[in-house]
C-alpha cells in the first residue's frame, strides 16, 4: 500500500456540528465481551476503524458469530467462551485489542498465537504476560516480551495484582482472565484508569466490586461468573473528538460542536486541562447513554495560556497529550507535561515524535525522559511557523495532531503515512473538510 502524505493548510474559520466516531476502547470491549458471553450482543455505533475490525475478525477466529448489520450496527453471538483459533491471530496496530484478547483467551484450555504490525510487534507485552503467568498461563515469545507470541491458558488461579504502570489494558486483561480463574482476583491500581471493562462486565451480568482505599483503587472479581449478551450503545470517542475541538480553539473565528462525546471522568482530562488553559469549551445536553455519561461539546476560538499539567491527570488523558501539545504551541507561555513516560511505548514514542514534529514547525520544545515542555508561540502578530514535514512513524494520533497544528500555522504542515489514521478515525479527513479545514 502506498501512503503518499497529507498536508494541512492554514485557512478560514472552522464551523459546524459533527459526531465523533464510536469510542475505540468501548468498541473493542463490546466485541470481546460479546464473544465471551452466551447469547446475543447488539452493538450500535461501533467504531469501524482498522483496530476494531481486527478485534471483530479475532473474535470470529475464537468461535463467535460476528455480523455487520449496517453502519456501526453489529451483532455478536457468543458461545459462552472462546475456542482455539486455527491460525495466528493478527491484531494489526491494536495494543488494546491484543492485550485484552490475550487476557480473555488465557481463561481457556487452548493455545493461541498472536501477532501484529511492525509497531505492535515492537510494543511490550510482559506487562500482560507477567500477571497471566502468575495465574498459571504459559507463553513463548520473542525477546523482551514481544509479539509474535503463543499463549497457553486454562486452569487459572486467582491473582492479587498491583500493576507497576497505570494501565487499563493490564487491568482489563487480568479481569477478563479472572472470569475463568479459581477464586476471587483483585487488581490494585495506584491511580484509577478508564473503567469501561468494569462497567461493561456489570452490564453483562457479572459482579465487580470496586473499593477506593488509601493506597489506590481495588477491583475484585470472582471467577466462574457467566456473562450474558447485552445491548451496547457506543458513545463518541473523546480521544477523536479532541482533534476537531482543538482545531477550533486555535483557528481564528471558529466554532465547532461535537455531539454525543463520552464524558467519563476517567477519560475527560483533556477537557479539564483545556479549560484551565482558558479554552472556551462548553458542555451541553449531558445525559446517560448505555451506562456512560455523554454530552455535546462546543469549542470556540480562544486565547490560550500555558499550564503545568498535574501528573495525577495523566491516566485520564493519556492518549490526548499529542493534541494537547498542539494546543500548547498556540498558547501564551509554556505548558509542562510530566509523568507521561508511558507515551514512549504507545503506537510510537509519542514524546519524541511530538517533540520532533513541533520543532520542525518552529515551536520550542524540551524533551525529558518522562515529560515534554512546549513553549507557546502566542504573542502579538506571531503564530506557529509551520512549514515542516512531520514523520509520524505510522502513529495515527501523531498524524492527526500535526495536521491540526497546520490549520492555524503561517505555513502548511505535511505528515507522512496518514493511512494509519484509519486505525482509529477513518472519517477524519471528510469530517475536518466538512468543518472547512483544508487538508489534502
Ligand atoms: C486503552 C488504554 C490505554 C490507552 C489506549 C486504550 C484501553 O492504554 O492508551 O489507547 O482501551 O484500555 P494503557 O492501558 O497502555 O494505558
Amino acid at each position: 500500500m502506498t501512503d503518499t502524505g497529507l498536508t494541512a493548510r492554514p485557512g478560514g474559520p472552522l464551523r459546524g456540528r459533527v459526531r465523533a466516531p464510536g469510542d475505540k476502547s468501548i468498541s473493542h470491549r463490546a466485541l470481546i465481551l460479546g464473544a465471551l458471553a452466551s447469547g446475543e450482543t447488539a452493538i450500535d455505533g461501533l467504531l469501524e476503524g482498522d483496530d476494531v475490525l481486527r478485534t471483530a475478525a479475532a473474535m470470529r477466529a475464537f468461535g463467535a458469530d460476528v455480523m455487520r448489520l449496517g453502519d456501526g450496527a453489529w451483532r455478536v453471538t457468543g458461545r459462552g467462551g472462546l475456542a482455539e483459533p486455527s491460525d495466528v491471530v493478527d491484531c494489526g496496530n491494536a495494543g488494546t485489542g491484543v492485550r485484552l484478547i490475550m487476557g480473555a483467551a488465557a481463561g481457556f484450555s487452548m493455545t493461541a498465537t498472536f501477532t501484529g504490525d511492525a509497531s505492535l510487534r515492537g510494543r511490550p507485552m510482559m506487562r500482560i504476560l507477567r500477571p497471566l503467568s502468575q495465574m498459571g498461563a504459559t507463553y513463548l515469545c520473542r525477546a523482551g516480551g514481544r509479539l509474535p507470541l503463543a499463549l497457553k491458558g486454562g486452569n487459572l488461579e486467582a491473582v492479587s495484582y498491583r500493576p507497576p504502570e497505570p494501565s487499563a489494558q493490564v487491568k482489563s486483561a487480568v479481569l477478563l482472565a479472572a472470569l475463568n480463574a479459581m477464586g476471587t482476583s483483585e487488581v490494585i491500581e495506584a491511580e484509577a484508569t478508564r473503567d469501561h471493562t468494569e462497567r461493561m462486565l456489570r452490564a453483562f451480568g457479572a459482579r465487580v466490586d470496586v473499593e477506593d482505599r488509601h493506597d489506590g483503587r481495588v477491583i475484585r472479581l470472582a471467577g466462574g461468573q457467566a456473562l450474558t449478551g447485552a445491548p451496547v450503545r457506543v458513545p463518541g470517542d473523546p480521544s477523536s473528538a479532541a482533534f476537531p475541538l482543538v482545531a477550533a480553539l486555535i483557528t481564528p473565528g471558529s466554532e465547532v460542536t461535537v455531539e454525543g462525546v463520552l464524558l467519563n471522568p476517567l477519560r475527560a482530562g483533556l477537557f479539564v486541562t483545556l479549560q484551565e488553559m482558558g479554552a472556551e469549551l462548553v458542555i451541553e445536553n449531558e445525559r446517560e447513554e448505555g451506562g456512560e455519561r455523554v454530552g455535546d461539546v462546543t469549542a470556540r476560538y480562544s486565547a490560550l495560556r500555558g499550564v503545568d499539567v498535574p501528573e495525577s491527570r495523566a491516566p485520564s488523558m493519556i492518549d490526548e497529550y499529542p493534541i494537547l501539545a498542539v494546543a500548547a504551541a498556540y498558547a501564551e507561555g509554556a505548558t509542562t507535561m510530566r509523568g507521561i513516560g508511558e507515551l514512549r511505548v504507545k503506537e510510537s514514542d509519542r514524546i519524541a515524535m511530538m517533540a520532533a514534529g513541533l520543532a520542525a514547525c518552529g515551536v520550542g520544545v524540551e524533551e525529558e525522559p518522562a515529560g515534554l515542555t512546549v513553549a507557546g508561540t502566542a504573542r502579538a502578530n506571531h503564530r506557529v511557523a509551520g512549514g515542516g514535514l512531520v514523520h509520524t512513524h505510522g502513529d495515527h494520533r501523531i498524524a492527526m495532531s500535526c495536521l491540526v497544528l497546520g490549520l492555524g500555522a503561517e505555513q502548511p504542515v505535511a505528515v507522512d503515512e496518514p493511512g494509519m489514521i484509519a486505525t482509529s478515525f477513518p472519517g477524519f479527513g471528510a469530517l475536518m473538510a466538512g468543518l472547512g479545514a483544508e487538508i489534502g
